[in-house]
């Protein structure tokens, strides 16, 4: 059994969706596409699962949350990909690809082949298995990627009400789901082993700020250990967690988030590598220049900071998504991929965004006893990254727009006394 189509997409996240919106615009024709995706939905902006999903209050769910709502662009329901002659191959994993042949093989028996391939795959959650701990299984035990996850989450957290929860992990999944549950009014217990919150980007500054604010909310924040093994009831339940410090928890739930790993084994052996993703060049075309990848599992070029890096941020799949659309269909003018790094969360009132690298120097600006502040990066004399919380859309396009211009600062204390001004100057 098989089938051909010019262009499949492989994955059917939040990348796919604005790759088909863009295939779209570009003119492509019918039966001439088709997304190729595990989950049994449509694709949607993965980033309201751990938002507007887990609010006690109407809560968000599909339709409402098709790509590509999440950039002001057109809703895209299964409707949509059927009048635009798109197949949406839902509920289907690949599980193997020959990028030689280009070919892919489905378990369900079915080899779909094409002309050009766009690899979104995104990344999987890391089981607790993984460090050594048992309790992925259980029914009480959750994660958090896809609708599914989410869905089971809701659920626990439904039975769960007035319990207590265990949250491993520090980072954004971690402190989205803290504060979704405090929502819920689930007593929150976080444990991570870093010496503070989300310590890839923040700085202690900052992340103080945030603990203090959880706190204040009512979580219990238990840093620098980690989770030593669960503990279980006769049923298999999860009634308790050992910590590596030596304490233990009553815990009615646990949620965990402890990282994501690329899912790109299908193309092991295939592609050339680069930092953990299939490396791509600025029109995200991979080693075999039939095979294109966006998203999470892409490695692309850092024009504005002259290296290489996958990042796992929804804005970067949605503009990688739309560069390789571009780059299949019109390829004589397509410009190379010139990409700001931007990263954003939102969790109870509060709200955040970060632009550009956070190496080098730090300078803080703004009042921390307020609502409004944040920081810069300076490295080698250049201004190369701003954090700002509570910002409004302005502050955002100023700040995105004098990152990008990286310009030369030669007196910190002028940074820190001029604050957001300085950005606004520029
Ligand atoms: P994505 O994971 O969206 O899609 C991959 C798709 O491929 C899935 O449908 C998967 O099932 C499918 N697939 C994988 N292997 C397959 C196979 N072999 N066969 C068939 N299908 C296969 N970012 C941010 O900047 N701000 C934020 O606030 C958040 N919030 C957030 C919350 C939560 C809960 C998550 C999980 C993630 C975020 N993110 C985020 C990250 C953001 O959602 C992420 O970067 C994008 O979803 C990446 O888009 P992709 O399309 O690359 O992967």
């Amino acid at each position: 059994m098989g089938r051909y189509f010019v262009y499949v997409i492989l994955g059917g996240g939040v990348a796919a969706g604005y790759a088909a919106l863009e295939f779209t615009k570009k003119g492509v024709s019918n039966g001439e596409l088709c997304i190729i995706s595990d989950e049994l939905v449509a694709p949607y902006e993965r980033p309201a699962l751990s938002k507007g999903f887990l609010l006690p209050q109407a809560p968000a769910r599909l339709p409402v949350f098709h790509t590509c709502v999440g950039a002001n662009e057109e809703r895209l329901t299964p409707n949509w990909y059927t009048e635009h002659g798109i197949e949406l191959i839902l509920g289907t994993r690949v599980i193997s690809a020959d990028t030689r042949r280009k070919r892919l093989l489905t378990a369900t028996g079915e080899t779909i082949s094409y002309k050009f391939l766009i690899i979104a795959t995104g990344a999987r959650v890391l089981k607790l298995e993984e460090i050594g701990i048992n309790g992925s299984n259980a029914e009480n035990v959750c994660y958090l990627r896809d609708l599914a996850d989410a869905t089971k989450l809701v659920n626990i957290m439904r039975m769960c009400n007035g319990g207590n929860a265990i949250v491993i992990g520090g980072g954004y999944i971690g402190m989205e789901c803290a504060a979704s549950l405090v929502m819920n009014k689930i007593n929150v217990t976080m444990v991570f082993p870093g010496s503070y919150c989300m310590g890839r980007l923040l700085t202690p500054k900052i992340a103080r700020y945030y603990e203090d604010f959880y706190e204040l909310k009512g979580v219990n924040i238990i840093k620098g250990t980690n989770l030593s093994s669960l503990v279980f009831n006769s049923e298999g339940k999860v009634t308790g967690a050992n910590l590596k410090d030596g304490r233990y928890l009553h815990v009615d739930m646990v949620v965990v988030g402890i990282g994501a790993h690329p899912n790109t084994s299908l193309f092991e052996g295939q592609l050339t590598f680069e930092k953990g993703g299939i490396k791509v060049n600025s029109q995200m075309q991979s080693s075999n220049t039939s095979v294109y990848a966006v998203g999470d599992i892409a490695s692309f070029p850092i024009k504005l900071f002259g290296d290489t890096r996958r990042l796992e941020h929804v804005d970067a799949a949605r503009r990688t998504a739309k560069q390789a659309v571009c780059a299949i269909m019109e390829p004589k003018i397509t410009s190379d991929f010139d990409y700001l790094p931007f990263f954003y969360s939102r969790v109870f009132s509060l709200s955040w965004q970060f632009y550009g690298d956070n190496v080098g120097e730090v300078v803080h600006f703004g009042d921390f006893s307020g609502t409004k502040f944040g920081a810069y990066w300076v490295n080698n004399r250049r201004l190369v990254g701003c954090f700002l919380e509570g910002g409004g859309n302005e502050d955002y396009v100023a700040i995105a727009k004098v990152i990008r211009l990286k310009p030369v600062v030669l007196d910190f204390g002028e940074l820190e006394r001029e604050g957001l001004n300085f950005v606004v100057a520029v």
